[in-house]
């Protein structure tokens, strides 16, 4: 099996978790990590055996590169993606793939340019759940999409780069856009949404501690989105959940299972699903993308909602996708 040699951008807390399972992965090797904290990229290389970098320039220069990872703060997406596009190698990104349009469309006209493979890091589409709810809605009449985000994470640091809203874009940027993403491969494209947006408790971060959105699907559903950044913290139950009514009837998805009525009993159903890691390296390893669900230029699609969201709740008004 031929061995895919990867550089990580980005040696954060994400990163570590994709490092993690690439380690355990046959034919696959971190070679290079690279962080502008010199700590974080020290301790990965420690970990993994590999060559560490401050400066993503020189991890590039490395003539024996065949992919890389991207996992880095929303607002530093841009020149790094440009310069791995120029090396012509295969990259797998973290979502959301930048903190506005204008570098999104400036990095998918490089990928489409150069022809690399891409992967953006919407993982639940992998999910056997996510496979099991495709089946279930497959050209079924959808009436409506209920999501919901309900979680803790407005309650940390907020000096972070995460709770600042022209560094992530908030939660429906860089969290919610998990949630949305599942919406568009369930349903369809949105193309307009309505948003109110409030910070309702926390008082020292500038973005909106809980949004309500409301989408128009160009297939003719609607939907419905409501996150909290402002819940408990330990409660991740109501975090990334969708019910979706089609004719007389009910599924709800989660990443972990689908419910569905069989004889008049909602019965649960699950799946075993490939990590994205694997597939990223499969595709890599064999120059064929077609197994990879969320390439840069439909990942863009995820993003536009949220930015489209953000400014309908600035404007109080309906904005179009
Ligand atoms: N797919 C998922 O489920 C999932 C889960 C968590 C985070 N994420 C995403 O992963 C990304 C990273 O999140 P995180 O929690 O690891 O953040 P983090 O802040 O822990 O890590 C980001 C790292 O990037 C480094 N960095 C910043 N600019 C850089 C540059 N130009 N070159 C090299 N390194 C640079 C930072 O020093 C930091 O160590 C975000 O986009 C986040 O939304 C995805």
């Amino acid at each position: 099996m031929k061995e895919v040699k990867i550089g990580f951008i980005g040696c954060g807390g994400n990163a570590n978790g994709h490092m993690r399972t690439l380690s355990n992965m046959e034919g696959a090797r971190i070679v290079g990590t690279c962080d502008v904290q010199e700590s974080r990229a020290n301790s990965a290389a420690e970990n993994y055996n590999a060559e560490p970098y401050t400066n993503h320039h020189t991890l590039l220069e490395r003539n024996d590169l065949d992919a890389v990872y991207l996992s880095l703060p929303v607002f530093a997406h841009g020149q790094p993606e440009l310069d791995v596009i120029e090396r012509r190698l295969p990259f797998l990104v973290e979502k959301p793939v930048a903190i506005n349009m204008e570098i999104a469309r400036q990095i998918e006209e490089a990928v489409a340019a150069a022809g690399v493979i891409t992967c953006v890091g919407y993982q639940l589409r992998y999910s056997g759940s996510a496979q099991i709810a495709r089946q279930i809605l497959d050209g079924k009449e959808i009436n409506i999409v209920i999501g919901k985000y309900w979680c803790g994470s407005g309650r940390g640091n907020p000096d972070s780069w995460v709770r600042q809203m022209n560094r992530s874009g908030g939660q429906l940027v860089e969290q919610v856009t998990h949630t949305i993403d599942m919406m568009r491969y369930l349903v369809g494209e949105v193309e307009e949404v309505f948003a109110l947006q409030a910070n309702r408790i926390l008082k020292d971060i500038d973005c909106p501690d809980n949004n309500c959105v409301t989408m128009k699907f160009t297939n003719g559903a609607i939907g419905s989105l409501t996150t909290s950044w402002s819940y408990d913290p330990g409660d991740w139950s109501n975090a990334n959940v969708l019910d979706f009514l089609y004719e007389d009837q009910l599924v709800h998805w989660d990443a972990g299972k689908v419910q569905v009525k069989e004889d008049g009993q909602f019965v649960d159903k699950t799946a075993p699903g490939p990590s994205i890691d694997e597939v990223f390296v499969a595709a890599v390893r064999n120059d064929d993308g077609s197994k990879i669900l969320s390439p840069y230029s439909d990942a863009v699609k995820s993003l536009a909602i949220s930015l489209a969201a953000n400014r309908s709740g600035q404007e109080n008004a309906p904005v179009r996708v």
